[in-house]
């Protein structure tokens, strides 16, 4: 794209656009493009890639890592379906090729869209100001200054470090560093399994690399619910996954090629690689000038209302940066709020307590609502139902039988299972199956109500169709 760059810029004194967007992730991209297609003049300010953290050192590329993952499973199958083949090998440089086309070509589309829509791009840092003005270092050193109607803050997050543990890109990394791996390590310990630890883990494990995960929690996935997550380590195990949870680690000691990580008490594991997968903090360094009047709370999130408000008039902020779930998606939703509040159709904001999530392990995870413990802990008297893919025909045909899906439906005062409070599945392709629970919990619908609909047979979905079934009190095949 002909990006529109500082140069063109200077030329003129100032430029006032109907909106400046700070970020060019999911959040500020969104932002960008939904507020074009409402009609806005949108100056978007990104100082890296546009697309982000979820386009170049996220989202994208570690799916398309577990899909090799997934290449490398079937083939090593192949032979249960009467394909025979030749013992696989991995030429790692073609995934790493295949993995970076995939984001270039996606990152090419953002461009165009926002390209289209006539989105005018700056190549450089920007910086809030009072008076809803952004002052812009571009990478080329000349300096701007453009104002808006409207500044929407969505400058994103950056992986957490622990102390001890400074990345090198060599024997310790982040998501930062992970998808330019010279080589699939022999051993790696993976601190840290939430959803990047265990995706990670998981395709590490598929590659060939024997994996070790620490975790400082009692259990891994803690947002999981627990029927999802003995799943998982089910699975793990047969991987050969090795999960250690409450541990502390302490520090590292490299050892000519690999290095020792010492936790727990007086433990210690040889590895070729760490991988931290601790959590990301929100990137506020150098964001706001002085007397700007947003606010940065505690754990240095941008404060925000229910429609990401900061509290300062014309200035909303949306992504990572502020203290919502961490989810591309979720920015997407955010940056929709914003926008449908900046033109005063008072939108309603996002319910995170029903946002669809997703994790791309192997097994995968998708749930959406409460799971059985904290719809209990909300004070819901609940009904429940489990049904495993093993009876399910697709799976079998799949080969993919290890999984679950669980309903959670509040109990009514007959005793029978009432509205949908959460769908939690584990399984084949279940990331892809969320959308029917997903709508289910968001429309308050009963089990009654969404029993009345069919699935398609032979499907994975029919899984969800029966455990909704089963709940009115009479079942097919479940
Ligand atoms: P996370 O917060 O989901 O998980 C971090 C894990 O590290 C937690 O289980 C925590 O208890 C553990 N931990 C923290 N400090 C530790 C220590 N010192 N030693 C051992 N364990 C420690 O963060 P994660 O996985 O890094 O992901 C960051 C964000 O990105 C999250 O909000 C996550 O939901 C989101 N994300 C979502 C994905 C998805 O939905 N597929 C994929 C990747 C990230």
């Amino acid at each position: 794209m002909g990006r529109l760059g500082l140069v063109e810029q200077t030329n003129q004194d100032q430029q006032h656009f109907d909106v400046v967007v700070i970020g060019g992730g999911p959040g500020g991209y969104a932002a960008a493009l939904y507020g074009a297609s409402a009609g806005l003049d949108v100056a978007l300010v990104e100082y890296d890639k546009v697309g982000g953290t979820c386009l170049h050192r996220g989202c994208i590329p570690a799916k398309e890592l577990l899909e090799t993952a997934a290449i490398v499973r079937t083939v090593k199958h192949a032979g249960d379906f009467g394909v025979m083949v030749e013992p696989q090998s991995l030429d790692w440089g073609r995934t790493l090729e295949r993995k970076q086309a995939v984001i270039d070509k996606l990152a090419g589309g953002v461009v165009g869209l926002l390209k289209n829509r006539k989105v005018t791009i700056f190549d450089g840092k920007g910086t809030l100001a009072p008076g809803r003005t952004v002052e812009i270092t571009g990478n080329d050193g000349s300096t701007a200054t453009i104002t808006g109607d409207a500044v929407i803050l969505a400058s994103g997050s950056v992986p957490r470090v622990l102390p001890g543990f400074e990345p090198d890109g060599r024997l310790v990394v982040t998501s930062d560093e992970f998808f330019e791996l010279p080589h699939v390590p022999r051993r790696a310990v993976v601190i840290g399994g939430g959803a990047i630890g265990c995706e990670f883990a998981s395709t590490l494990a598929d590659l060939g690399a024997s994996v070790t995960i620490l975790e400082a929690l009692p259990k891994i996935l803690p947002g999981c619910d627990d029927d999802v997550t003995r799943v998982v380590l089910q699975s793990f195990r047969k991987k050969g996954i090795e999960v250690r949870t409450d541990v502390a680690v302490k520090e590292h000691q490299p050892n000519g090629e690999g290095t020792t990580v010492h936790f727990g008490d007086g433990e210690s594991i040889e590895t070729d690689l760490v991988v931290l997968a601790v959590g990301r903090v929100p990137t506020t360094d150098g964001l706001l000038r002085e007397g700007t009047g947003v606010t940065i709370g505690e754990r240095g999130h941008i404060e925000v209302d229910g429609r990401c408000r900061t509290g300062v008039e014309g200035v909303w902020a949306v992504g990572d940066v502020i203290n919502t779930p961490q989810l591309a998606h979720v920015g997407f939703a955010e940056a929709i709020v914003a926008i449908k509040d900046l033109l005063g159709e008072s939108p309603v904001g996002v319910d995170y307590d029903r946002v669809p999530w997703a994790i791309y392990s192997h097994p995968e995870v998708a749930f959406a609502g409460y799971s059985e413990a904290a719809a209990k802990e909300a004070g819901h008297d609940v009904v429940t139902s489990r049904h495993r893919f093993g009876g399910n025909s697709r799976a079998q045909i799949l080969g993919e039988t290890d999984g679950l899906v669980k309903i959670i439906a509040e109990k009514g005062a007959d005793g029978r299972a009432g509205r949908i409070l959460g769908v939690h599945m584990v399984g084949p392709w279940v990331t892809e199956q969320l959308s029917g629970g997903y709508l289910a919990v968001n429309w308050e619908a009963t089990v009654d109500e969404v029993a009345e609909f069919l699935q398609p047979h032979p499907s994975l979905t029919e899984l969800f169709g029966e455990s909704v079934l089963s709940l009115t009190g009479r079942s097919l095949h479940g």
